[in-house]
């Protein structure tokens, strides 16, 4: 409850109440100057730690985050928690040190500043706080030459939508000063109560278990003996789940292993690293080869990972069957029944970003219930999901989420397959084998092509945009490997939310075809350098014949296509991309 010894010997305390010490603090302001390029992207601000550890920086990022709060800032009360990546600490500590100077009231920050993206969702709705720092750079790489990011949640829990990320960003060009108490102390490594008096009013930083509310939110929403019953032990179903040296490790630990008594080596890379043990926390077929690797050896028959802030998830079945998460998404709104959560609360609509393949449309269709198709990005579910219209939404990027929080949530995706494996008493490869019988199969494959130089694909996007704007490309046709496509309508995607009505435009070149296959180019918001450009290929096929097939196999020529139109390997001068998902 306390400061430690040490520290309170350094600290000018007064006493407030009996058992606790305040420090009084003073406001400083701090004159500084912009810096371009402050622009929050896909999600929230990432550039390299290099960048970051500038002076005045990340202060200035804060400070405009802060100020974009106008009147609601006096007296509020905000969540602090980051992904345990390298820089994190400073960041934390500037952030209490500059909330105190700005008038908020308290902070929950998760202990030693570490917090998974869902758990500081949860947080902020749990304990009704305004908002959130999170401070991630998600799956990018982290550590001293890598990545850091700063994101802001609202009070739903979500991230902040584009009219928020607009004013956060018009400040950061006009910002002059920021204000900070540069002597305030906490001790935020330590679980407790920490006081404060700014200017003569209180601050209050309170240091919480980061482990404990979400563990108690996910007690709430599955049924954990029936999980159990069929992971929990010798002789049954053998699961591995990969944490990538990234946040969900000490949850996967307390939930996996204590909870629901999977042996020890259920769980690996467990252990949070500053900088992801060198490796790039992102959960997918590259660079989660070796949760891939160990899969196939048919142990397990369930394996997950997640991102570096653990709010992805990449599923896979025995024999490392790998499940798209457009099929994730799909197959879990088919069998939201077997989730008490939503026997209790009934199944609303569904979302899925744009370039996420339409499977889940289909399960819609089934249910009668509506589906949405959403920019690229998890803000754009928010109002859907505080509208009480979906239940239950996710992207291809492996992201999926319900509205238990407002970020999507890698552990709730593990958890909520185990459920519904456990109440159907089927493997993932049947579950999925029999999606596909009922509801045809939408193929989907993306070709990331990372760091590129930046002004090629500017010039890709600009061509793209001219070709989809000239109606002399409908009825165009093009053969690749000996497959024909012809294009048949094209357009950039643009978005009108059905709750408020605010829009989004240019949000990813769409050409689609006769047969139903479909092209999207988008270039990544997310990167913290030059550019990379995304390609996302679909197509369906209900004919019985080809529904077990390889997506790669069945995607090439489309594939070929794509890169035909684009010019994408003229241009950047890649002739292979460096993610295939
Ligand atoms: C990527 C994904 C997107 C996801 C975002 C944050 O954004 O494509 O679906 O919401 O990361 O995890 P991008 O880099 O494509 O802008
Ligand atoms: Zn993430």
């Amino acid at each position: 409850m306390n400061y430690s010894g040490k520290q309170l010997s350094e600290i000018a305390c007064v006493q407030r109440t009996s058992d606790r010490m305040v420090q009084e603090c003073v406001v400083v302001p701090v004159p500084t100057s912009r810096f371009e390029g402050q622009k929050p992207g896909t999600s929230g601000l990432r550039k390299t730690v290099k960048v970051f550890q500038q002076k005045n920086y990340t202060e200035n990022f804060v400070q405009s985050i802060l100020s974009a709060m106008g009147s609601g800032l006096e007296g509020s009360t905000l969540v602090v928690g980051g992904d345990g990546r390298f820089f994190m600490t400073e960041a934390t500590d500037i952030i209490i040190k500059m909330s105190a100077a700005n008038k908020v009231s308290k902070l929950i920050v998760g202990k030693g500043g570490f917090l998974s993206t869902p758990a500081v969702s949860n947080i902020i709705r749990k304990y009704k706080a305004d908002g959130g720092f999170i401070l991630t750079a998600s799956h990018n790489p982290g550590g001293p030459d890598a990545d850091f990011g700063i994101k802001f949640n609202m009070s739903n829990g979500g991230p902040a939508p584009d009219a928020a990320t607009n004013t956060m960003f018009e400040n950061t060009k006009s910002i002059q000063s920021y204000n900070i108490c540069p002597d305030l102390q906490c001790d935020f490594h330590s679980i407790g109560v920490y006081e404060y008096m700014v200017d003569g009013k209180p601050f209050t930083v309170q240091v919480i278990d980061p482990c404990a509310d979400y563990i108690e939110l996910m007690k709430s929403i599955f049924d954990f003996d029936q999980i159990k019953a069929l992971v929990g032990g010798e002789g049954k179903l053998k699961v591995l789940i990969n944490s990538l040296h990234g946040a969900t490790g000490p949850y996967a630990e307390k939930i996996f292993l204590q909870e629901l008594g999977c042996p020890p080596s259920s769980c690996i890379k467990t252990n949070v690293l500053p900088d992801f043990g060198g490796g790039h926390p992102d959960p997918n077929l590259t660079y989660a080869a070796d949760l891939v690797e160990a899969m196939r050896s048919g142990v397990h028959g369930f394996g997950a990972a997640f991102d570096g802030d653990g709010d992805r998830n990449m599923i896979l079945g025995q024999n490392a069957f790998f499940v798209t998460p457009c099929d994730s998404l799909a197959v879990l709104a088919n069998n939201l029944e077997h989730i008490p959560y939503f026997k209790k609360s009934g199944v609303k609509g569904f979302a899925r970003s744009m370039p996420t393949s339409a499977a889940v449309d289909r399960v819609a269709k089934k249910k009668g219930l509506e589906c949405f198709d959403t920019p690229t990005g998890w803000k754009y579910f928010g109002n859907l999901l505080d509208a009480g219209r979906i239940s239950i939404c996710g992207e291809e990027s492996f992201g999926t989420g319900s509205d238990h929080v407002r970020e999507k949530d890698g552990i709730w995706a593990a958890l909520a397959w185990l459920q519904i494996l456990a109440s159907k008493n089927t493997t993932v490869e049947e579950l999925l084998k029999e999606h596909w019988t009922e509801f045809g199969r939408n193929f989907f494959t993306r070709y990331d092509y990372e760091g590129c130089e930046s002004k090629p694909c500017e010039q890709m996007m600009k061509n793209l945009e001219a070709y989809i704007s000239d109606p002399a490309s409908i009825g165009k046709v093009y053969t690749a490997l000996g497959k024909s496509y012809t294009v048949s309508a094209a357009d950039n995607f643009s978005y009108i939310d059905p709750v408020d009505g605010s829009t989004a435009s240019k949000q990813g070149i769409r050409i689609m075809f006769s047969d139903g296959s479909r092209l999207v180019f988008r270039l990544s918001g997310t990167g913290s350098s030059g550019a990379t450009v995304r390609m996302y290929v679909d197509s369906y096929e209900n004919s019985p014949d080809k529904l077990f097939g390889s997506a790669q196999e069945m995607l090439a020529p489309c594939v070929e296509v794509g890169l035909i139109i684009s010019q994408l390997r003229e241009l950047t001068g890649r002739q292979e991309p460096t993610v295939i998902t």
